[in-house]
């Protein structure tokens, strides 16, 4: 597990052209996190850096949008905030949305999880502050170290790196807003 402070919305873009640079296809993102802490801003910043152009709308409302990177790629951004577990996920059709040559990112992954894999990355975002975000990103050992120097070379601010602190809590997120 590897913790990041993002103290912007230009910070977690960032964070997402770090990501667009380390992920090749196939895989699986799972982005949680509470309303609010930029699930889709963080996805809607890879799928640019992979050369998607034109509107990236939310896919809130209609569960899936996916688009063509500029590697040929198919990226797949899911939203299952609105998908009910059961019935409803059983009749999902997952496997237009995962693949040899796809990417796909899923936020609020839980209505899908007795049907997806486990994820190549998953993403925690939580509030810090009004404007700040701290992101826990879980991976193999060579994609999270390659995520943490990358992410400190374009100034990011990595606080923890440890592959048992899974559940720990982050002091700062009671902070009160600057
Ligand atoms: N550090 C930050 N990173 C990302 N977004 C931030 C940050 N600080 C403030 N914001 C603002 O928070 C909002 C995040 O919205 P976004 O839609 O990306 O969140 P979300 O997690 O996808 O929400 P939802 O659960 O409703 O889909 C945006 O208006 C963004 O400008
Ligand atoms: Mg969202």
């Amino acid at each position: 597990m590897i913790r990041l402070t993002l103290a912007s919305p230009t910070q977690t873009r960032k964070l997402a052209r770090v990501l667009a640079a380390q992920l090749r296809p196939p895989a699986l993102v799972t982005v949680e996190g509470e309303l609010g802490t930029g699930k889709t801003t963080l996805v809607r910043g890879i799928l640019r850096a992979r050369g998607v152009r034109g509107t990236v709308a939310s896919p809130s409302f209609t569960l899936a949008q996916s688009y063509h990177g500029r590697d040929g790629e198919r990226l797949h951004h899911l939203d299952l905030y609105r998908l009910s577990r059961g019935r409803d996920a059983d009749l999902f059709a997952w496997d237009d949305y995962l693949g040899p040559g796809a990417i796909t990112f899923v936020e609020w992954p839980a209505a899908g999880s007795d049907a997806l894999p486990p994820p190549d990355l998953r993403i925690e975002l939580r509030h810090r502050t009004r404007t700040s975000r701290t992101a826990r990103l879980s991976a193999d050992a060579a994609l999270e170290a390659a995520v943490a120097a990358a992410a400190e070379d374009v100034g990011l601010v990595v606080t923890g790196r440890d592959p048992s602190a899974e559940g720990d809590r982050d002091p700062a997120a009671t902070g009160e807003a600057p």
